[in-house]
């Protein structure tokens, strides 16, 4: 490792989503997103979808922590801690309240001229995801979100808006966050989230989710070629949640579970984005299972020609396949049971923790794709303690000391092409699986409580300085 050093040009900085911390959900003509009509949980208990905004109900991501008006002040602290780049989403429904309209919001337009002018100012390169769990909610209500063919129209065009507009302020985007969150099918949510879909009772779930998914991929690849075209410089990527399944044992028949859960919650998607094309194993899938889909020869034509420049990944956890029921296994699919990992400690929230596996990771996704990765969200949700106007995260600084360690060794060792590395929730916002303020990710406190009260007042936690020495020394100095 002596003789590596990681590029000079290498992406370092913090992510976030637009609905988890912008608030102001109704204000400069803004729609309501399917994030806003989700409820606030708790840590094991799911946040409940609502039928719409209802009275007597907390909606976490209404209000956030409000960096819709203090976005200033908070690049500020993220220049202050060095970032080089910023990744953040634009909230669909900001641009396009509904979804379905013909002409974009122009006030949605300026706060995001606003937001990267003051970016760029630091010079902090922006990453955008056009879309992180918040389209909006007149789709769903209206067309049953990514069941419908016509979201493709309007995904495409709300692309193509914003690409044109922000042509010379940002390089790098990304289409859909975590596409293939959505196969994890037991989890209400995962569907929602992505592609505004809530199974009915009775139907048919894999022919509904495959064929979202099918609408979706064409979308993205759209984008792409869209993107390509607007700008040849643009850098567009994907966004895998990556979660390597390990088996659990060494056993032919775990390790062919593991293959498949790694084939249909992963590599199907990435397959699609990075090839172009239906891996051979999906169309296998919907042989056995009797599922046709609607897919013409333009999409296939336009899957081909919408590739991704790089992969995006999402590494927080691994987890662990077993082909039979164990002690506390969940059945995911028929000989497929995710399984606990005797040899990796758990989150609070119940979160593998496992460094090595983001290692892993990155060399499984080379081996396959050989294209650049960007590591767009890591990190480590815990309970902070503020006290006396401070925040001892060791723990924290611990979690991404040892993953940027695996980071390194995978690109000094193995050779992977790693970009850039934007920690999850670099100043603290609403959980996107549980609504709560008080999982917390962030280098800055946030002054907010899972009920919704706090001043919103900024404080640097111990983390803050970490980081910031981590970026200027370009990874070197790690602490002890
Ligand atoms: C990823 C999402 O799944 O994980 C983020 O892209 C999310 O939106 C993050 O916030 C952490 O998950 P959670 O549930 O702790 O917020």
């Amino acid at each position: 490792m002596d003789n590596y050093k990681i590029p000079h040009d290498f992406l370092w900085g913090g992510a976030v989503a637009a609905h988890q911390l912008e608030g102001a959900y109704r204000k400069g003509g803004k729609g309501i997103s399917i994030a806003d009509v989700m409820t606030a949980g708790a840590n094991g208990k799911d946040r409940e979808i609502t039928e719409g905004i209802l009275p007597g109900h907390y909606y976490p991501n209404h209000e956030a922590i409000d960096f819709y008006t203090r976005y200033r002040e908070d690049i500020k602290l993220f220049a202050e801690m060095g970032f080089r780049c910023f990744r953040t989403s634009i909230a669909w429904t900001r641009i396009f309240p509904n979804g379905d309209e013909s002409e974009p919001n122009e006030e949605g337009l300026q706060f995001y001229d606003a937001l990267f002018d003051e970016l760029l100012k630091y010079n902090i390169e922006p990453v955008i995801t056009l879309s992180h769990f918040e389209m909006p909610y007149h789709l769903v209500e209206q067309y049953g979100g990514w069941r419908d063919r016509r979201l493709v129209g309007f995904f495409a065009k709300f692309a193509e808006t914003v690409m044109e507009r922000y042509k010379d302020k940002v390089k790098y985007w990304m289409t859909f966050n975590e596409i293939n969150n959505q196969s994890s099918v037991q989890n209400a949510w995962g569907g929602w989230t992505n592609s505004g879909i809530l199974y009915q009772k009775g139907e048919d779930v894999q022919a509904v989710l495959q064929q979202a998914v099918h609408y979706e991929m064409v979308a993205s690849a759209l984008a792409v070629k869209i993107g390509h075209r607007i700008n040849p410089k643009f850098q567009i990527g994907c966004m895998l949640a990556m979660v390597p399944f390990y088996p659990r044992t060494c056993s032919p028949a775990d390790e062919v579970a593991a293959q498949t859960a790694m084939e249909h919650r992963l590599y199907y998607y990435g397959d699609l984005h990075v090839f172009g094309e239906y891996p051979s194993y999906m169309e296998a899938f919907r042989r056995e299972h009797g599922i046709a889909l609607d897919i013409t020869a333009d999409d296939l034509e336009t899957l081909k020609e919408g590739c991704v420049d790089y992969i995006g990944i999402s590494y927080y956890m691994s987890s662990t396949i077993s082909s039979t029921p164990t002690e506390d296994s969940t059945k995911v699919a028929e000989g497929i049971y995710t399984a606990r990992n005797p040899y990796v400690p758990k989150s609070d929230w119940g979160w593998q923790v496992d460094p090595q596996g983001l290692r892993y990771s990155l060399r499984l996704l080379h081996q396959r794709y050989r294209k650049p990765i960007f590591i767009v969200e890591n990190g480590f949700g815990a309970y902070d303690k503020l006290e006396h106007g401070e925040i001892h995260d060791s723990y924290r600084v611990d979690y991404l000391k040892k993953h940027i360690v695996e980071m390194k060794k995978a690109m000094a060792l193995d050779g992977v092409p790693v970009m850039g590395y934007t920690p999850w929730g670099c100043i603290d916002l609403v959980s996107a699986g549980s609504g709560e303020m008080e999982k917390r990710y962030g280098f800055i406190h946030v002054d907010k409580d899972n009920q919704g009260a706090g001043t919103l007042t900024r404080t640097k936690k111990d983390s803050f300085w970490w980081y910031q020495k981590v970026i200027e020394s370009n990874g070197e100095n790690l602490g002890t």
